[in-house]
């Protein structure tokens, strides 16, 4: 059976309970920052909650509504002035304005064109203080995963929410016209469940172009929490932009 992604969030948190490694690293610019912080894509909350917890002031936009239904009710009973709206980020305007933006765990891929990711950077710009932070957080597209043979590959292995054991292949078919990789993820447990997402792979000399562009100034980039600088062996291209 073919389902979405992002419609079922108690399957998308089991699924990825083993990402913890942008926690503190995001938690520490918020913190040299300061707020009030707007998160771009936040799924299920997973980055909201130690935010909120340090106090800060917090909005997330994300565009499933099941998700959103089930990171308000999380949030819920913690204290503190904090919000999940659903909407596009490339077109929400808050009419507010934020001293973080941030778009982390390579949500902004979802963003399919270079010109829904100048969008998106405009939409940023309008909403960012002056004096604030930019942030972006996702992967370098990798050759070897992009162009690998049509076949079954593991991803990963997890328990369901009802205990049962989950493993996860995936095949993938990169169109390099569109800088789209077309992902069919099967998770298999006593089903097997289909998964389809599309994922833009932004390639680090557009990225820079197109911020460029939008208005921003990269003062840092990043190749890997640790705060390592982008190089050629990095996996990750981690942007910390000023207006
Ligand atoms: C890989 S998940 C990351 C979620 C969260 N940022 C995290 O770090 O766990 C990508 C998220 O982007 C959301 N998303 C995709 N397109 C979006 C859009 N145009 N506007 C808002 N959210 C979007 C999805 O619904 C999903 O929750």
């Amino acid at each position: 059976m073919q389902i979405d992604i992002y419609s079922d969030p108690h399957l998308y948190e089991a699924a990825h309970v083993w990402k913890t490694n942008d926690i503190e690293f995001i938690t520490n610019c918020a913190l040299e920052c300061g707020g009030p912080i707007l998160e771009m894509a936040s799924g299920t909350g997973r980055l909201a909650t130690p935010l909120i917890n340090k106090g800060f002031n917090y909005t997330g936009v994300e565009l499933s509504k099941p998700f959103v239904e089930f990171t308000k009710k999380i949030l819920e009973p913690i204290k503190g002035n904090h919000d999940i709206i659903q909407g596009d980020m490339k077109s929400i305007d808050l009419n507010q304005k934020y001293k973080f933006i941030f778009i982390g765990f390579n949500a902004i891929c979802h963003l399919l064109t270079n010109r829904e990711l100048s969008t998106f950077f405009s939409c940023v710009y309008t909403q960012l203080m002056d004096g604030g932070l930019f942030l972006i957080d996702t992967f370098v597209p990798n050759p070897i995963f992009l162009y690998r043979p049509k076949k079954k590959t593991h991803v990963m292995k997890f328990d369901l929410p009802n205990g049962e054991n989950c493993v996860v292949n995936e095949i993938n078919q990169y169109d390099p016209d569109t800088q789209i990789n077309h992902i069919k993820w099967f998770f298999e447990s006593s089903k097997v469940d289909e998964f389809l997402f599309d994922m833009h792979m932004i390639y680090p000399d557009t990225m820079d172009r197109l911020l460029n562009e939008s208005g921003f100034t990269i003062h840092d980039k990043f190749g890997d929490y640790d705060k390592s600088p982008f190089s050629s062996e990095s996996h990750l291209q981690i942007y910390l932009c000023t207006k």
